[in-house]
C-alpha cells in the first residue's frame, strides 16, 4: 500500500497496513517520522495509546484499535489516580485550632449546667468555634477540604468563641437562631452526626440545651 505522509493513505486498504504497524516494519515514506516509534516510546505502547501517527497524519482509520481494557492501558490509569490521589494529599487546609478558652466564649461568659455545656461541646463546637476536635479522617484529603469547608462557613455565620463580642442585640439574635436550627434539627447537620452518633440529640436533650438558650437570650437582651 501507497501512503504519503504529507498526505495521508493513498489507498484505502487499511488492513495492509495494519500489518505493517503490528509487524514493525517502516511504511514508506515516513522514514524520519517513524523513527520516533522507534526511538523511546516502545512501538507497542505508543500503538496503545492511541497516538497520533507520526508522520502527523491524524486519520481516524489509521489509529489503530486501541485497547481501553488492555492490562497495560488499566495500570496506567490506575497510576495515574494514585498519583493524583498522592498529590492532592499536600494541599492541607490551615487547622482551626486554638485550645485556650477567650473571655469572649459563650460558655465562658455564661456556664451552663454540666449537661448543657456538653451537648454545646459535642454538637456545635467543631464547626462554631475556634477549636475544632479534628477526626483522623481530616488528615485525608478531600474529605479535609470538605471539613474545612463546613468550618469556615459554620463560623461565618456563628463564632461561639467570640460571642462576646456581639452586641447584646444580636446574641440575642443568635441565640434566637440557635434554638431554631436545634427545634427544627437542622443542627448540628446530619453529615456531621453520622460520624459523631454522640451529637445525635434526643427530645430530652433538646428541650434541656433549648430552655438554657432561651433563658440566656431573654437574659442578654431583655424586652
Ligand atoms: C458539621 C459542622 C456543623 C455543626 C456540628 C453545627 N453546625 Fe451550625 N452551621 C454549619 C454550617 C456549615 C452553617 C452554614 C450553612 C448552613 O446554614 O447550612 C451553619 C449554620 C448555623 C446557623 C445559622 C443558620 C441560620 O439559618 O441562621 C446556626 C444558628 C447554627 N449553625 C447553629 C448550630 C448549632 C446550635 C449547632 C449545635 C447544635 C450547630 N450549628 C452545629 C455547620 C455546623
Amino acid at each position: 500500500m501507497e501512503f504519503d505522509c504529507s498526505r495521508g493513505p493513498v489507498t484505502p486498504d487499511y488492513a495492509g497496513e495494519r500489518n505493517v504497524l503490528a509487524g514493525g516494519r517502516r511504511w514508506r515514506g515516513c522514514g524520519g517520522a517513524l523513527a520516533t516509534f522507534g526511538g523511546g516510546v516502545s512501538r507497542a505502547s505508543a500503538v496503545e495509546v492511541g497516538a497520533p501517527l507520526a508522520c502527523g497524519t491524524q486519520n481516524r482509520a489509521h489509529r489503530p484499535r486501541v485497547a481501553p481494557r488492555s492490562p497495560r492501558m488499566k495500570k496506567k490509569i490506575l497510576l495515574g489516580l494514585v498519583l493524583a490521589f498522592l498529590a492532592v494529599q499536600l494541599v492541607r487546609p490551615e487547622k482551626n485550632i486554638s485550645p485556650a478558652t477567650p473571655k469572649t466564649d459563650l460558655l465562658a461568659l455564661h456556664p451552663p449546667p454540666a449537661e448543657v455545656k456538653r451537648l454545646l461541646q459535642v454538637g456545635c463546637y467543631d464547626c462554631h468555634s475556634d477549636n475544632t476536635r479534628y477526626p483522623w479522617y481530616a488528615e485525608i484529603q478531600p474529605l479535609g477540604w470538605w471539613l474545612d469547608q463546613h468550618v469556615r462557613d459554620g463560623k461565618r455565620e456563628l463564632n461561639l468563641s467570640s460571642f462576646g463580642e456581639l452586641s447584646p442585640k444580636r446574641q440575642a439574635s443568635k441565640l434566637e437562631s440557635m434554638i431554631d436550627v436545634i427545634e427544627r434539627r437542622e443542627m448540628p447537620l446530619e453529615s456531621y452526626t453520622i460520624t459523631h452518633r454522640d451529637a445525635i440529640f434526643t427530645e430530652a436533650q433538646i428541650k434541656e440545651l433549648n430552655s438554657w438558650l432561651e433563658a440566656l437570650r431573654d437574659k442578654v437582651a431583655p424586652e
